[in-house]
C-alpha cells in the first residue's frame, strides 16, 4: 500500500520550495495524485525523486538532463532499486566527468590554468606561448580532460 504526503509534507523534508515542487510537476520530473477535495498527494517516494533533482542541480546538470534521466523512472509508482540502478549507470560518465574536472580545479587554481593570460611565472612553463590556446578558448588545463 503506497504511502502518502502533502506538498507541504514534500517540501518540509527536501527543503524544496512548494513553488518549486509545483515547477517540477509542470516540467513532469514527478506526479502529483489528487485527494478527494483536490489537493495534491505525492507518493513518499518521490522524496527521493526530488532529492535526486536537488544532488543533479547541485551537480551542475542541466534541466533537460535531469528531466531526460527522470522520465525512465515509473510514474504513479515506487521506483524499485533497478529503476535507480540504471539511472545511476547512466549517470557515472557525467558525474565522473565532474569529479574530474574538480579535482583539475582544487589542483590548478593557484597555478597556470592555461588561460592565455600568461600572468604568471608558472605560465612560461605549463603554457609557454599559450600553446594551450591551440586547443580551444577557456582556461584550457581545467576545462579540458585530455
Ligand atoms: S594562468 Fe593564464 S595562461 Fe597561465
Amino acid at each position: 500500500m503506497p504511502s502518502f504526503i502533502t506538498i507541504g509534507e514534500l517540501a518540509r523534508r527536501t527543503g524544496v520550495k512548494t513553488s518549486a515542487i509545483r515547477f517540477y510537476e509542470e516540467k513532469g520530473l514527478l506526479q502529483a495524485l489528487r485527494s478527494p477535495g483536490n489537493q495534491r498527494r505525492f507518493l513518499r517516494s518521490d522524496i527521493r525523486r526530488v532529492s535526486f533533482i536537488l544532488i543533479a542541480q547541485k551537480l551542475g546538470l542541466p534541466l533537460a538532463e535531469i528531466e531526460r534521466e527522470l522520465s525512465a523512472l515509473p510514474q504513479g509508482r515506487t521506483p524499485g532499486v533497478e529503476d535507480w540502478a540504471r539511472i545511476s549507470r547512466s549517470m557515472r560518465d557525467a558525474i565522473e566527468a565532474k569529479i574530474a574536472m574538480l579535482e583539475r580545479t582544487r589542483d590548478r587554481l593557484d597555478g597556470c590554468i592555461g588561460c592565455g593570460c600568461l600572468s604568471l611565472a608558472k605560465c612560461h612553463l605549463y603554457n609557454a606561448e599559450d600553446l594551450h590556446g591551440g586547443e580551444g578558448p577557456g582556461p584550457r588545463l581545467v576545462l579540458s580532460d585530455a
